[in-house]
């Protein structure tokens, strides 16, 4: 049994991967992000649980669901990052740890993708890698949580 459990969130069209703008976001499917994200959680000694949404108030309930159940969360919002006080309001309301990432560089692209609404409330953002920002933001988050348990056993 593991004693650390993280949350995954992916947002709205993140359901079509593969099949979605591949120059932009690639040619993995969702399936293919998570296997690779289930075989990552065992190597970093942590239990994930995943889903995907294409419903603002879905990943609001889920963020809120969150308490008591995971140490932190892993979000690609997708476009929702550019739109949503609701979910930047819930993350900064459960105050669990949260990673921001996008497949894209976020800045690289139109203006409108410059702005996260969520990146205030999470720890950091990783953005830019494709599929290996996932694993990178993964790996962000639970060596955040270690040393912060760290700190309180010192
Ligand atoms: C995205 C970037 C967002 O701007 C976009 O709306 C998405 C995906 C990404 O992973 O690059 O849906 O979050």
């Amino acid at each position: 049994m593991h004693s650390t459990s993280i949350l995954v969130l992916h947002g709205p069209n993140l359901n079509l991967l593969g099949q979605r703008e591949p120059g932009i976001y690639g040619s993995l499917k969702l399936v293919d992000i998570n296997r690779l994200l289930k075989e990552e959680a065992p190597r970093l000694q942590l239990e994930i649980f995943l889903m995907q949404s294409n419903h603002e108030g879905v990943l609001v309930d889920a963020i809120h669901e969150a308490l008591g159940k995971y140490q932190g969360i892993l979000i690609n919002p997708g476009a929702y990052t550019h739109t949503s006080v609701a979910i930047r309001d819930a993350l900064a309301a459960v105050n669990l740890p949260t990673v921001e990432v996008h497949l894209s560089n976020i800045y690289r692209r139109e203006d409108f993708r410059h702005h996260s609404y969520i990146a205030p409330v999470a720890i950091g953002q990783i953005s830019g890698f494709g599929e290996r920002s996932y694993l990178l933001g993964l790996q962000a988050l639970v060596y955040h949580l270690r040393d912060k348990s760290q700190e309180a056993r010192i």
